[in-house]
């Protein structure tokens, strides 16, 4: 059969700050949902919630982009987001940029990951949501799981994976995009990857069957609202066991807490660190970001789970990778590469201060 999962998320209402999501917000959200499911809209859904973003986990047979379904996600924002302002919740609504629903979410500040596949006989999926970071933090995992033979012994060992995987990567600021091949492509794709303020791995592709393999949230609010409005706090679906990665192979890139854009006024490079999801608090200089990792396994389109898969004891030492590498960076103060370079603020204060000392400015001698 087949099923499709959408992944929508926004952020609107924090509590205490920009750091965790209200319960009660959770609960209103579930309530939506069971309704939908009752309905015969929904197949299954599962609430949760990284950090200060409320995640809406569905699975349903209406297609990707499907209006019905968009439309559930952001009535279920705005009804939060009622909630959120009678609790004085901070920013609530934020990232619901638009007055009214148009059909879509997408561009309308909510982030969406949605994938549309054929059930397996096994169908497992693990859906990753990370807070205080931009769409970009996927590129380096999405890599070492598809293309890195280091980190994915089934690209070499598996007769299933070794004709290796396609990525479509999107350009957010010249609105284009483009598949490369892995790993003919590799060197070529990571010219452009290696940027991901930029350059977005937004699905990946199976060589061998053209299954999907993993989809990714890519919006950037900032280009949307034309101004700084908070971060994308991504989120990414991934398919695995068979002629996909397996559970420990689509995991093994996070024991790496990458640097990632996106902590304290979405201004400053961190350390992405694996937490399980009670753990999606991020409290020290509000941050470092967070990575969490739903899991699941899907019979009939029901979600089974989720399991809370960083949860484990063996992601121990990524964690104080993390914060050691947090202590270090946060030492830089307000300098790069702690501070993100230039061109990345100019959605901040920086390009106000510079025009009005910019009479100041002498020629060199
Ligand atoms: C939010 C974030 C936070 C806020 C900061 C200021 O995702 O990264 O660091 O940018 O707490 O928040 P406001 O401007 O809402 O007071
Ligand atoms: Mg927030
Ligand atoms: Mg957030």
């Amino acid at each position: 059969m087949n099923i499709t999962l959408s992944v929508i998320k926004a952020d609107v209402g924090g509590y205490v700050g920009h750091s965790e999501s209200h319960p009660d917000l959770l609960v209103k959200a579930d309530e939506n949902m069971a309704k939908a499911k009752r309905e015969g809209l929904l197949v299954d859904c599962h609430v949760t919630k990284c950090g200060d973003d409320l995640q809406l986990i569905m699975t349903h047979q209406q297609g990707e982009d499907n209006e019905k379904i968009h439309k559930l996600a952001w009535d279920t924002f705005v009804d939060c987001t009622e909630l959120a302002k009678q609790l004085k919740l901070h920013g609530a609504g934020q990232d619901l940029l638009a007055d009214a629903f148009s059909g879509n979410v997408k561009g309308m500040g909510p982030g969406v990951a949605e994938m549309e596949f054929e059930e397996r006989g096994a169908e497992t999926i693990i859906v990753f949501m990370a807070d205080k970071t931009s769409s970009g933090a996927w590129n380096m995992p999405l890599y070492k799981m598809f293309a890195d033979p280091f980190n994915t012994i089934g690209l070499v060992i598996a007769d299933n994976m070794h004709t290796g995987f396609a990525f479509e990567v999107h350009d957010i600021k010249e609105g284009k995009k483009i598949i490369f091949n892995a790993p003919d492509e590799i060197y070529d794709l990571l010219v452009f990857i290696g940027a991901p303020s930029r350059f977005m791995v937004k699905a990946v592709y199976h060589r061998g069957t053209s299954a999907i393999a993993a989809s990714s949230s890519t919006q950037r609010l900032a280009l949307i609202a034309g101004r700084y409005v908070g971060k994308d706090d991504p989120v990414c679906i991934v398919r695995s066991q068979g002629e996909f990665p397996a559970v420990g192979e689509v995991l093994e890139p996070f024991t790496l807490p990458l640097l990632v854009e996106g902590w304290m006024r979405g201004s400053h490079h961190g350390p992405l660190m694996p937490v399980s999801i009670p753990d999606s608090t991020p409290t020290r200089f509000d941050g470092p970001p967070r990575v969490v990792a739903a899991g699941f396994q899907l019979s009939g389109g029901k979600l089974v789970g989720p399991r809370d898969m960083f949860a484990d004891k063996s992601f121990d030492n990524a964690r104080q990778q993390a914060l050691d590498v947090a202590d270090f960076m946060r030492a830089h103060g307000p300098f790069e590469p702690h501070r993100l370079p230039l061109e990345e603020m100019e959605y901040t204060t920086m390009p106000q201060v510079m025009k009005k000392l910019e009479a100041r400015f002498t020629p060199l001698d």
